[in-house]
């Protein structure tokens, strides 16, 4: 009763920030992402009745406070009952930092989970399953522009386009890899309870999806580049304005931007969009990915950058 899976990151270009169920992980807005393929994230789990506990290991060190989630993720697919666990989690990027590390862990624990478990789902179950553990996790289980909706009591999740149909690229400028100080999902609740801008954002949802949905159908760059970052800064204010408030940004931060602006004023392919953490993402076209990266490593304050195409959805793979 063994398996082993791989997903990778996916980054959101229309966000979700918000629960309408802590209970259940549901998201309070539908969101679209793209899936990566240079960050990845490889899991290995193995059932054994012998077992006494569960055990996780991530990135060679045991985890036992990351432990619980990933039980969760583990009861939701296999089932409550089910033998303990030993899992085996590496990925080549900084975890916990606002680079999407659990959307590619607990996608890659899904599938390797209900392959040990022998359970046969189909991908749109195992990412409801995954969001259950991670809300953007259900994106990973698709590649390319994956939009996730909320439908009914549960989630939705579809592929747009594939890597192939809009070779993207993307620059992730790395300004502090320490992890993040407040949990996405703590920060969620927080910004719910008190910001004044939380509910105008869930509400003005609707309207962001509709415009990057016609944007990734037409392949309208420039259309999807102004609704992304304005989503993108939207998200932030909402943060900003919850008590205590919550500031991932630090001064790089605020340099990568207004670097991403001067390139794009300059007719340079180019958007930013920056999730919980202060790391920047740029998405570019492929032909202006090494200005971006230039411009990116001139930065004091940006450590490293990654460099990412599009990929595909979580899958099996054989093990170590
Ligand atoms: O899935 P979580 O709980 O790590 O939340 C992710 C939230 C953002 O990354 C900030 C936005 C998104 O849609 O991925």
């Amino acid at each position: 009763m063994q398996a082993a899976a791989r997903a990778q990151p996916n980054i959101a270009l229309i966000k979700y920030w918000g629960k309408r169920d802590a209970a259940l992980n549901l998201p309070a807005v539908g969101s679209i992402s793209i899936t990566l393929d240079a960050l990845v994230t490889d899991v290995d789990i193995a059932f054994d009745e012998a077992f006494a506990d569960d055990e996780l290991g991530v990135n060679g060190e045991p985890r036992e406070d990351l432990l619980p989630r990933m039980a969760g993720c583990l009861d939701s697919v296999a089932g409550p009952g089910r033998p303990r666990a030993r899992i085996v989690s590496t990925s080549n990027f900084p975890i916990g930092a606002g680079l999407a590390s659990s959307a590619s862990a607990f996608a890659a624990a899904t599938v390797a989970a209900a392959a040990a478990a022998g359970a046969d789902l189909t991908t749109a179950a195992l990412a409801r399953l995954a969001g259950r553990a991670s809300g953007s996790a259900a994106r990973s289980l698709y590649g390319g522009f994956v939009e996730l909706a909320n439908a009914g009591d549960g989630i939705v999740v579809e592929s747009m386009l594939t890597a192939a149909d809009w070779p993207l690229e993307v620059i992730v400028a790395i300004t502090d890899s320490s992890p993040k100080p407040v949990s996405s999902g703590d920060a969620m609740e927080r910004s719910r309870r008190t910001s004044p801008f939380y509910s105008r954002w869930v509400d003005d949802q609707a309207h962001d999806l509709d415009v990057a949905r016609t944007a990734i159908a037409a392949r309208d760059f420039e259309a999807l580049a102004d609704v992304a970052e304005h989503n993108c800064l939207k998200m932030h204010s909402v943060m900003w304005t919850s008590r205590p408030s919550i500031v991932y940004w630090n001064a790089a931060t605020l340099d990568c931007l207004a670097a991403v602006r001067t390139l794009r004023g300059k007719g340079t392919g180019v958007f930013f969009t920056v999730d919980a953490g202060p790391q920047v993402k740029a998405v570019c076209l492929p032909e202006d990915a090494t200005r971006v990266r230039d411009a990116f490593e001139s930065i004091d304050g940006v450590a490293e950058t990654l460099r990412s195409g599009l990929g595909p959805g979580a899958r099996l793979r054989d093990p170590e």
